[in-house]
């Protein structure tokens, strides 16, 4: 990692002092530069958080781990010899919060996970609309801008995955997530604040994001590229693994409703955009098969599909 590379971390409490400019600047800096922030002071009680990793943890003990190490058995990937590229090294379960919780449904969940669960997302939920009007006064958007085109007909998708990332005896030759950039909206994340593993690219170097205790990470998925015409960008992430520690990480996204109409703002475009515009759901089943590729060709995709008005038929996978 380069020395002058400092990766932003916001304090969000200085909003409401003398570093308000300062901050919004650093925020609006970190959305063109970095795609990726990091925020402290986020109103998210410090405890909630706590009891939450206590519960993964646990969680993932009891429930996932021995599945998981019945996977790489059965894969024949308990040692690897020559690089993988077709997996991840991670053990995951999804949570959807909106538009229709399925929190009920999953297996394997205490009542006190499940609540403190719905408690998260919901002040995840509301951190996420807060962070957007944020970007909305930076960008000289009208306040409630961003969230108006994320409701759709039926209000913005919200779910959380959550993830471990499991030792791994040869790092070298798989990664824990595979490089990608999030198709959606905001992405807030509660990382592990010992296990690292979650790299940025910036300027063609692998930046690490720094574990920080109680911070929650906030990058921004290619529906903000599109609808900011390109003035703030998704940035390639991937997850690298690690011969020590379990690492947990449970990342948020807030996305655009189904049928939501994605464009670039008006204000926002010059003579002629080189973004396309199409309905949400349209950009989520061309993403499901091209996830882990660059995102240049799927806005190409999707203007070509514009173009002949073929929305690129392939079968909808659950994914964020
Ligand atoms: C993702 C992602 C990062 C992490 O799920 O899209 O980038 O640290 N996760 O788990
Ligand atoms: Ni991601």
């Amino acid at each position: 990692m380069e020395k002058n590379i400092k990766f932003p971390v916001v304090d969000l409490s200085k909003l409401n002092g003398e570093e308000r400019d300062q901050t919004m600047a650093l925020i609006d800096d970190a959305c063109q530069n970095w795609g990726f922030f990091e925020l402290l002071n986020h109103g998210i009680p410090y405890d909630l958080m706590d009891n939450i990793e206590r519960m993964t943890k646990e969680h993932y003990k009891k429930f996932m781990e021995q599945k998981f190490k019945e996977m790489l058995r059965s894969k024949g990937l308990d040692t690897l010899e020559t690089e993988v590229e077709n997996i991840d090294w991670e053990s995951t379960f999804f949570l959807r919060h909106l538009p229709q919780t399925n929190l009920y449904d999953i297996p394997n969940m205490s009542e006190e996970y499940r609540a403190a669960m719905k408690d998260f997302g919901k002040r995840l939920e509301n951190l996420a609309e807060e962070l957007l009007d944020l970007l909305c006064e930076n960008l000289g958007l009208e306040k409630g801008y961003l969230k108006k085109v994320f409701r759709g007909t039926k209000g913005p998708t919200f779910g959380t995955k959550v993830s471990n990332y499991p030792p791994c005896p040869n790092p070298e030759m798989v990664k824990g997530l595979r490089a990608h950039t999030d198709a959606g909206g905001l992405i807030l994340l509660f990382q592990d604040d010992k296990v690292s593993g979650l790299q940025l690219l910036k300027d063609g170097v692998w930046v690490d994001v720094p574990p920080l205790k109680h911070s929650i990470v906030i990058n921004l998925g290619d529906q903000l590229e599109v609808i900011t015409n390109g003035k703030y960008k998704s940035v390639m992430h991937r997850v690298m693994t690690q011969k020590e520690g379990n690492r947990m990480s449970i990342a948020s996204f807030y996305n655009p409703g189904s049928d939501a109409e994605i464009s670039p703002a008006q204000s926002l475009v010059g003579k002629e955009s080189e973004y396309p515009s199409f309905v949400f759901d349209d950009y989520m089943k061309l993403y499901a098969g091209v996830k882990f590729q660059p995102k240049e060709p799927r806005f190409e995709a999707m203007k070509n599909a514009a173009a002949t008005k073929d929305a690129n038929p392939v079968a909808a996978v659950e994914t964020f």
